[in-house]
């Protein structure tokens, strides 16, 4: 079962694990099935009843907690625990093993929904993934009115390509790799880039000219209010669009759970630049 299926990084999972030839079933909320060909339930991650009819003949779950209230999981597990199958959860690299508290409340509830799952003896096998770099559709709307991206200036990342992540993701629930050692594999991409980079390497495979500017926090904070986001939600990515320290992390993760290099941002920018047209 697959869930966040309908998101970015889900319908790539979905996609190659059709491909693999397994039986899938996506959790999505909105009835219209996702993917031609794969069976689906409806329900949400915090409705028990819809979660327990899911659950039925499952083997094996994509699992993502998109959700800023870890508190809210506490109904999943239990169906979790009482169906049991292998789960595979969707993490962040952002997490500091070592800290009582993560940076800011995204960080957060990866670590407190990793520890839910662990501390219920369901033996999650975790994948934390850096930024994935789907995130960039987050720009269309700016890029389909001119040339400028114009956000907060975010800390910057090992973007990872979510179609690597995906195949990551496939190799652990297909069972061909085994946990890389006892901690979680960390996915990202072969670079660390700031947003400017980003925007740039777009711009490369768009071929037009085209630049970050870097909003005040005020207007950064109005705009995603405007765009429909929740006053929780907002100060969360605010928070996270502030994450320190810059992740510098870049592994070998990817290659090591899908045989091949993770692919850099500007491969990304140039298979998806007819979205930003
Ligand atoms: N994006 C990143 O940089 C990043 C980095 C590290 C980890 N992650 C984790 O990976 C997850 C997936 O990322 P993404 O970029 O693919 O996200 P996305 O494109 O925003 O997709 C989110 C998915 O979650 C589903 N969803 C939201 N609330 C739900 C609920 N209450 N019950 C059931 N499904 C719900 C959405 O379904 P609907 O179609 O119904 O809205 C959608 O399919 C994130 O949520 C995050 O936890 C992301």
């Amino acid at each position: 079962m697959v869930t966040g299926a309908t998101g970015n990084l889900g319908r790539e999972v979905v996609d190659r694990l059709q491909a693999h030839g397994a039986h899938v079933r996506c959790l999505v909320r909105d009835r219209a099935a996702p993917h031609p060909g794969v069976e689906w339930a409806v329900g949400d991650l915090t409705n028990p009843a819809a979660l327990r009819a899911a659950l039925v003949g499952i083997d094996a779950v994509f699992l993502i907690w998109p959700l800023l209230d870890s508190a809210l999981a506490h109904d999943l597990v239990a169906e979790l625990i009482a169906a049991a199958p292998r789960v595979v959860y969707l993490s962040s690299t952002a997490i500091d093993d070592e800290a009582d508290r993560q940076s800011d409340p995204i960080v957060q509830v990866h670590a407190d929904v990793e520890a839910l799952l662990r501390n219920a003896g369901l033996r999650p096998t975790v994948l934390r993934s850096d930024t994935l770099a789907s995130n960039a559709r987050g720009w269309i709307p700016q890029l389909q009115a001119g040339d400028v991206v114009s956000g907060p200036d975010i800390a910057r990342t090992a973007v990872v390509d979510e179609r690597d992540a995906a195949d990551a993701a496939v190799a652990v629930l297909l069972g061909h790799y085994d946990q890389l050692d006892d901690k979680p594999p960390l996915l990202t991409g072969p670079e660390v880039l700031g947003r400017a980079d980003q925007v740039a390497l777009l711009g490369v495979a768009l071929r037009r000219r085209l630049r970050f500017q870097a909003a005040t926090a005020d207007l950064s904070r109005s705009r995603m209010l405007t765009g429909g986001g929740s006053e929780q939600l907002v100060e969360a990515l605010f928070a996270a669009s502030l994450r320190r320290p810059e992740s510098n992390r870049i592994t070998d993760h990817v290659e090591r759970l899908t045989g091949r290099p993770a692919g850099t941002f500007a491969r990304w920018a140039i298979d998806h630049a007819g979205e930003f047209s």
